[in-house]
């Protein structure tokens, strides 16, 4: 029996999933994530794309409108994640990512997962008969709980250097959850540690029916969307003592990889900009 897919926020996680797997599928593949492609077969790419309530309509603006956006973003998020090579990492709202199945890391290395405990039975339920590469804990709790102290006791250790993941998160929270977020991993964060976070620098929904119009998937993405958080990565990450390594956009990093900029990108057609950004202390 196909497990139940999770409803509201957690479903944007197999949206993001499913476009890892078109993505392992392409000839110039820049990464293989061997749970997207689980993900895909276990119910296919439509399924997973649509809002569980939409019968099985829309999704194809969606993505069309994205492009290369999740992709190059992954690729951004690997590449911190390699160049810290922390002992430990934590990926805030993890959903479907991949990386414990497909990353290499020191030996020793755990990834932990935090997202909200159905979510996370839906990715496990998905992972059967994979093999993991990195150690990883699944952590399951909502963000707006008390989520350090579910993370320790899961095993996270605050004196060890931490890489933190903040990817596909931040646009579906109020700024002062998002605040809040910041100041309790920046409590849990040894030095050596590193943060990496993606900004949006308009309302992500707003921009896709700007560029496409609307069907279901987009209703309910515009639905999800709440503020993100109330500065841009320099000052919001500085004013918790955090030091900017890097701070780039998605059409930066497209061009980079050699891919088109994604539509709703597009600077000619007033394309919104997401930045990416990473810190350390
Ligand atoms: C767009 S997905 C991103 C998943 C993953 N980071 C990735 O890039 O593949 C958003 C994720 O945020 C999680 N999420 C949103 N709000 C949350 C909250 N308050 N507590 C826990 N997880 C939350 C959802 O369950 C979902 O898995």
């Amino acid at each position: 029996m196909a497990p139940t897919i999770p409803e509201g926020v957690g479903w944007t996680a197999l949206v993001v999933s499913a476009q890892r797997a078109a993505e392992s599928r392409r000839p110039d593949a820049l990464f293989h994530d061997p749970l997207a492609e689980a993900l895909v077969e276990r119910i296919g790419e439509q399924a997973a794309n649509v809002p569980p309530d939409a019968d099985g309509e829309g999704g194809g603006d969606l993505t069309a409108a994205m492009g290369d956006f999740l992709p190059v973003r992954t690729c951004f998020f690997d590449r911190v994640v390699a160049e810290h090579a922390t002992p430990q990492v934590v990926i805030l709202a993890a959903g479907l990512d991949g990386r414990a199945y497909r990353l290499q890391q020191p030996e020793g290395t755990v990834i932990f997962e935090v997202d909200v405990p159905e979510v996370l039975a839906f990715r496990d339920a998905i992972a059967e008969g994979l093999t993991p590469t990195v150690a990883h804990r699944g952590v399951g709790i909502d963000l707006r709980e008390d989520w350090p102290a579910a993370l320790r006791a899961g095993g996270f250790d605050p004196a060890v250097p931490t890489t933190w993941l903040l990817e596909g998160l931040l646009i579906y929270l109020p700024a002062d959850a998002a605040d809040l977020l910041l100041d309790r991993l920046t409590e849990l964060s040894a030095p050596g540690s590193a943060v990496a976070v993606e900004y949006t620098d308009r309302d992500p929904a707003a921009a896709v029916s700007d560029h496409v119009g609307s069907d279901p998937a987009i209703t309910e993405f515009a639905r999800l969307v709440d503020e993100g958080p109330p500065d841009v990565p320099t000052r919001w990450l500085g004013s918790r003592g955090w030091a900017l390594d890097e701070w780039t956009t998605v059409r930066e990093q497209a061009r980079a990889l050699g891919r088109p900029v994604p539509a709703i990108m597009d600077p000619d057609r007033d394309g919104m900009d997401t930045w990416l950004a990473r810190a350390h202390r």
